[in-house]
C-alpha cells in the first residue's frame, strides 16, 4: 500500500482556500490533507460480506488545508455554501449530529481517533472537494479520511495506510450507515495508473495496472444517493439480509451434513463448498428475496476475479461482459438500480461501450462504462446527447460525465500557503 504521507504534497492547491482560510482564521494554514474519490469497477455490496472488490481512485479529491490549534476545538468551513461550517471539541463521545448532517463525516474519525488514542490537540480547516456529491463516487468517505489524516497529523499519531483505513471504517460507521471497508481502503491504498482488487479481515490489497487504452467513462444521473439520508436505510437493509441469508444457508448446511465445520464467513463458505455447491444449498434453504441477495453475492464476488483476471490479461471484451452481468444481478437480485441508472447503462452500450454497470451503492449516483481509446468519443458523444442534454444538464457537463484517471491514494504534506507566507 501506498505511504499516506506524501512528501512532496505541497503542489495543486487551491488557492482561495488559503484565502478563505485568512480571512476565517488569520495566517495561513500550514498543511494540506488530500483523499481521493473512487470509482468501483467490479465487486458492489460485497466489502461488507468480506468479499473482495475491485475500485480504482479517481482524479477527483477532498483537500484539508489545516493548521493545528492549542485546544481541542476542531473548526472546518466547507468552501462550498451549501455547506454550514462546523465546530466540535475532540473526545471520545461527541454527539452526533442529525442523521444526513454533514458534520458527521467531520466528527466520525475525530470521535474514533480520540477513542484509540490520546488526542487533544484540535485544528482549524478549510475543505474543499471537487468529487460529486451523493454520486457514489465516495465523496463522503473522502471526507472522512481528510480530516482523520489531518487530525493524526497534529496529534503525531503514525499509523500504516492499511491500519488507518481500517480505522476509518469503523469510524464511518458513526454516520449510521453500515459500510463495508472499500472506500477507506482504496482511498488510502490506491497507486496512479492502477485498480486494486481489495480483500478484508485482515485488509490486503493487490495493484492491478490499468491498460494504456482502457477508458472507465464515469456517467451521473443527476439524481442523488445519500448514504447517509434517503439511500441508509435500504443499504443497512442489504446488509442484514446478507448476513440473515448467510446464517440460514450455514445452519441448513450443519444440520444436512453438507458442511463439517461452521464457517467464519462468506469467503470460508466459498472456500469450503464452492460457488456452485453454495448457490445450491442456498435454492434449497432460502426464501425468495434472500436468495435473490445471496445470489447476487456470490456471482458477484466470482465476477471480481474474473475480472481481476481480465485486467491482467488485457481482455477489453471480457471485462465489459462482466460489468453487464454485474448490473444486471444489482438490477434483479440486489434491487439497488433504478429507471435513470438502467437508461444510462443502456445508453453507453448503445454508443459502444464494451459493457456498463452502476457503480457505488446505487439507488441513483453514477454508473461506469468501459470503452478502448478509438471508442471513448462515441461514447461520451452518445451519453451527452441521448442523458444529458435532452434533460437540461449540458452545461457542466464535464462534472457528470468524465474519463475517470487511476489516481493516488491519501497523503498529508506541507501547505503552499504555508511555504509561500
Ligand atoms: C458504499 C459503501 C461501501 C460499499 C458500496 C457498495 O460505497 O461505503 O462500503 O458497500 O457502497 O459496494
Amino acid at each position: 500500500m501506498a505511504e499516506a504521507r506524501d512528501p512532496e504534497g505541497v503542489t495543486n492547491e487551491r488557492s482561495t482556500d488559503s484565502e478563505l482560510f485568512s480571512s476565517l482564521f488569520g495566517g495561513a494554514p500550514t498543511h494540506v490533507a488530500r483523499a481521493p474519490g473512487r470509482v468501483n469497477l467490479m465487486g458492489e455490496h460485497i466489502d461488507y460480506c468480506d468479499l473482495a472488490v475491485l475500485p480504482m481512485a479517481t482524479q477527483h479529491e477532498a483537500q484539508l488545508q489545516f493548521r493545528a490549534r492549542d485546544d481541542g476545538l476542531v473548526r472546518i468551513t466547507n468552501q462550498d455554501p451549501e455547506f454550514d461550517p462546523v465546530e466540535f471539541e475532540l473526545g471520545p463521545a461527541i454527539a452526533p449530529g442529525s442523521r444526513g448532517d454533514w458534520r458527521n463525516y467531520l466528527q466520525a474519525p475525530a470521535n474514533e481517533l480520540a477513542r484509540q488514542f490520546a488526542i487533544w490537540r484540535g485544528l482549524d480547516g478549510v475543505l474543499s472537494s471537487d468529487i460529486p456529491v451523493a454520486a457514489g463516487l465516495s465523496s463522503s468517505t473522502a471526507l472522512v479520511n481528510a480530516v482523520g489524516l489531518a487530525l493524526a497529523e497534529v496529534n503525531e499519531v503514525l499509523l500504516a495506510p492499511a491500519q488507518f483505513a481500517e480505522l476509518m471504517a469503523e469510524a464511518e460507521h458513526y454516520t449510521g450507515t453500515r459500510g463495508g471497508g472499500m472506500d477507506q481502503a482504496i482511498g488510502f491504498g490506491a497507486r496512479a495508473g492502477h485498480a486494486a482488487c481489495i480483500a478484508f479481515s485482515p485488509l490486503r490489497m493487490r495493484h492491478v495496472a490499468v491498460p494504456e487504452d482502457w477508458c472507465f467513462v464515469v456517467a451521473d444521473t443527476g439524481v442523488r444517493a445519500e448514504k447517509s439520508g434517503r439511500a441508509q436505510g435500504p443499504y443497512n437493509q442489504r446488509r442484514s439480509e446478507c448476513e440473515e441469508a448467510l446464517d440460514v444457508v450455514v445452519q441448513f448446511a450443519l444440520q444436512h451434513d453438507r458442511l463439517p465445520t461452521r464457517p467464519r464467513g462468506y469467503p470460508d463458505l466459498l472456500r469450503m463448498l464452492g460457488a456452485a455447491e453454495v448457490i445450491s444449498l442456498a435454492e434449497e434453504a432460502l426464501e425468495a428475496r434472500l436468495l435473490k441477495r445471496f445470489r447476487h453475492v456470490v456471482t458477484e464476488a466470482d465476477r471480481v476475479d474474473q475480472a481481476v483476471d481480465c485486467l491482467l490479461s488485457a481482455d477489453l471484451a471480457g471485462f465489459g461482459t462482466l460489468m453487464d452481468a454485474s448490473h444486471g444481478s444489482l438490477y434483479a437480485d440486489y434491487q439497488v438500480s433504478s429507471r435513470e441508472l438502467d437508461e444510462l447503462v443502456a445508453i453507453a452500450r448503445e454508443g459502444g461501450g464494451a459493457g456498463a454497470r452502476l457503480t457505488g451503492a446505487g439507488f441513483g449516483g453514477c454508473i461506469v462504462t468501459l470503452a478502448d481509446r478509438g471508442t471513448v468519443g462515441a461514447v461520451l458523444e452518445t451519453l451527452a446527447e441521448q442523458y444529458f442534454e435532452p434533460r437540461g444538464m449540458g452545461d457542466g457537463i464535464d462534472d457528470r460525465l468524465f474519463v475517470a484517471v487511476p489516481s493516488a491514494g491519501a497523503s498529508v504534506g506541507n501547505s503552499v500557503a504555508a511555504a509561500g507566507a
